[in-house]
């Protein structure tokens, strides 16, 4: 077996069966394919596309590759989830703590962000202390002590994903249905976990853009979850304007304190009880109607706001040392009117350039910065009325550029539905 045989076949647009996909997959990972070989099979792949048999062999290859992360010690059902990325996306502080309020195990490993999107880690990483880096003792320990442990992903955890990723960024090859959903897949099911609830984004501020799409992503997601024996599920939610008013790490941390104290903005609020319900059904086995019923209990009686203090002090942060900067600009609407959209992407890209997010890898990121809506989609706006408040702190910012993120019209437009869809 060859790898330039592999590559013809692909842009042949004929099937790989499993073992050249290991054969490409290993040969990688160890270094014996160079680079312009794999980033010549991956446009291939992104061009002619994967069968869904030929996907679910690639996510095995990856996950091949790396260390299973064993937490057959963990007493009880395992739940996960996972969302594919989007701007304001704080959902996992919410819904952890709710789905382990409702005493089942939430043992997660999550990522950094890179390019507009945020990552978990990071968000955590601004509350001062927060300790990312639990070993397999130290993570399964907590999760049996307090129900709920959050890690950074390991270098020995799907490594192929690690280096394949870092080429598909740099040669136009992100975009593609089954190395996405094979990406994602493998770093889930390399955990070990039960259920796993996904939760697929799509508009402006999304890696999908196309309603189209985002279901095929979601059902090949489900599909390959399934064959792996793991009961899973994912909704179609909304990321055309950002999620909540909160961009950037530590406002986020704040919203999401906000929302688990029954304070937050009503949309988000409902998309993190929707995700809970799904995780704490197919956790517990029991009705969806029963599971909203204890989810919306664990909300409003604070026992999940109460899980999360607790789970932030196990892992050693200090809640109240957050830092979000003093230095603050309110930018004002220059016309009356309506809110017709707000660019996700762009408050994305802005929230990173003033050092919110990465452009590099290596980049650090200022915890303390970011963007605060105060209004959204279908809201009225006077002139000269705050449209939202930008802080900022070592980095500057184009200020016609933030106001170009609003589109204000004189008619009332409604908000698109957040939860779009779901897919089993
Ligand atoms: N997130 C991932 O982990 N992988 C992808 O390919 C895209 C988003």
């Amino acid at each position: 077996m060859n790898i330039i045989d592999i590559i013809n076949k692909k842009r042949n647009k004929e099937s790989l069966n499993n073992l050249e996909i290991d054969f490409a997959v290993n040969g990688f990972v160890n270094g014996k394919i160079e680079d312009y070989q794999m980033s010549s099979l991956l446009m291939a792949i992104v061009i002619n596309g994967m069968s869904e048999e030929e996907t679910i062999y690639l996510t095995e290859a990856m996950i091949k590759s790396g260390n299973i992360m064993d937490l057959n010690d963990i007493e009880g059902v395992k739940v996960d989830k996972h969302s594919t990325g989007g701007v304001g996306d704080k959902t996992t502080l919410i819904v952890a703590p709710l789905v382990a309020a409702c005493n089942l195990n939430v043992a997660k490993l999550s990522g950094r962000g890179l390019g507009h999107t945020g990552g978990t880690i990071d968000k955590l990483e601004s509350i001062p202390g927060f300790n990312v880096n639990l070993n397999e003792k130290e993570f399964i320990k907590q999760v049996n002590d307090i129900n709920i442990a959050l890690a950074s992903q390991t270098n020995n955890l799907v490594p192929a994903d690690k280096k394949i990723y870092a080429l598909r960024d740099v040669t136009g090859t992100v975009s593609s249905i089954p190395l996405i959903a094979s990406s994602i897949m493998s770093k889930k099911l390399a955990t070990s976990t039960d259920v796993i609830v996904l939760d697929v984004k799509v508009g402006k501020g999304a890696i999908v853009k196309s309603m189209e799409e985002a279901h095929l992503l979601a059902s090949l997601m489900v599909k390959i979850g399934n064959s792996f024996g793991k009961k899973t599920v994912a909704i179609l939610s909304d990321m055309d304007e950002p999620l909540g008013c909160a961009i950037g790490n530590a406002l986020e941390v704040e919203e999401a304190i906000r929302i688990l104290k029954g304070e937050g903005d009503e949309d988000i609020t409902k998309l993190c009880v929707t995700l809970a319900t799904l995780m704490v059904t197919l956790g517990k086995n029991i009705s969806y109607k029963e599971a909203r019923e204890l989810v919306l209990e664990k909300l409003h009686n604070k026992e999940a706001y109460h899980k999360f203090l607790e789970w932030i002090k196990y892992q050693h942060g200090n809640i109240d040392e957050l830092k979000i900067s003093d230095k603050v600009i309110s930018i004002k609407s220059q016309k009356t009117g309506y809110i017709q959209s707000i660019d996700a992407l762009k408050l994305g890209e802005i929230a990173r350039n003033i050092g919110a997010g990465r452009l590099r890898k290596e980049d650090k990121i200022d915890y303390s910065v970011g963007i605060l809506l105060s209004k959204k989609v279908g809201d009225y706006v006077l002139e000269n009325e705050e449209l939202l408040k930008i802080y900022l702190s070592t980095k500057d910012v184009n200020l016609k550029e933030i106001i170009e993120t609003y589109e204000i019209g004189p008619e009332y437009k409604e908000p698109n539905k957040l939860i779009i869809d779901l897919v089993k």
